[in-house]
């Protein structure tokens, strides 16, 4: 049921085009927003963008690394260019590249914090700039129920998304006199094509079913809601919060 959260705006996802942000872009766009979606996948990205022009939507793709501060630069610059505006965002691009033989590896590490972390704080960072010149907007960051709690042998993932949930805090009461709130979305174990090749490994296959009280995984759809609840109006009063979605894993 459409209520038409974001008539009007225009609404901007990194990793838009798989997964938890494509299901986000979707749902911004259900709700009436122009939906810009950023991924450096870009015939996934389309897609996304496709799927929405067929619902009668109005979408467009940006190519994007988000681990270039200039690239992110760029991609605000052409969301603004595009529909004239930017006024809500989800950072949802990420990875998860750790492998048990590689979990102290720097290289891998470090990777895993380029996207994860100065992913984010290279979007955010711009995203902001933008908003503060132009009346303000609403930013949420995916973070992960893993930058709340942590799991053993997952330095980088664990690292990076407990970086997501403070820099999210700190951003949100940097700018909270400034028509800006930033909030996070940590998921539980979702379905996702991250997911599904994380499940190729036994040890981690083990451990993400251990993380699901229900039973099941969560559908993208199910964190999208808490994405879109987050950066409406509806929530004019939440900032700097990081919101667990995950059928209660961690009030175990
Ligand atoms: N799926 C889960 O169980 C789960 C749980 C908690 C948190 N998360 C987080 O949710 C977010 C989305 O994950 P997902 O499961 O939808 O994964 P996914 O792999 O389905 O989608 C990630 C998207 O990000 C894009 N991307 C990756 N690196 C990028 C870069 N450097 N620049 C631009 N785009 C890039 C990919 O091309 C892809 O389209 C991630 O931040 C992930 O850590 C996922």
């Amino acid at each position: 049921m459409a209520r038409g959260w974001f008539d009007g705006r225009v609404a901007l996802v990194t990793g838009g085009g798989s997964g938890i942000g494509r299901a986000t872009a979707l749902g911004y766009a259900a709700e009436g927003a122009k939906v810009v979606i950023c991924d450096m996948d870009c015939a996934a990205g389309e897609q996304t963008a496709e799927l929405i022009r067929t619902s009668g939507g109005e979408a467009a793709l940006i190519e994007c690394d988000v681990t270039e501060a200039s690239s992110a630069e760029q991609m605000v610059a052409h969301a603004v260019e595009r529909f004239g505006g930017l006024h809500v965002a989800c950072n949802s691009a990420g990875t998860a590249l750790e492998t048990p033989e590689g979990e102290w590896d720097e290289d891998v590490v470090r990777r895993v914090y380029e996207v994860n972390a100065f992913g984010v704080l290279n979007t955010m960072k711009y995203e902001i700039r933008h908003m503060l010149e132009n009346g303000g907007g609403a930013i949420v960051n995916i973070a992960s129920v893993e930058g709340l709690v942590a799991q053993p042998g997952s330095p980088g993932y664990v690292g990076s998304k407990h970086a997501v949930v403070g820099m999210t805090r700190s951003a949100a009461l940097q700018y909270v006199n400034r028509d800006i709130r930033v909030n996070a979305v940590c998921p539980g174990v979702t379905r996702t094509p991250l997911v599904e090749r994380t499940m190729e490994i036994p040890e981690y296959k083990e451990t993400m079913l251990a993380m699901c009280p229900s039973g099941r995984f969560a559908e993208p759809e199910e964190i999208a809601n808490a994405v879109l609840w987050l950066s409406s109006d509806l929530a004019s009063y939440v900032n700097g919060h990081p919101l667990v979605v995950d059928a209660g894993f961690v009030a175990q």
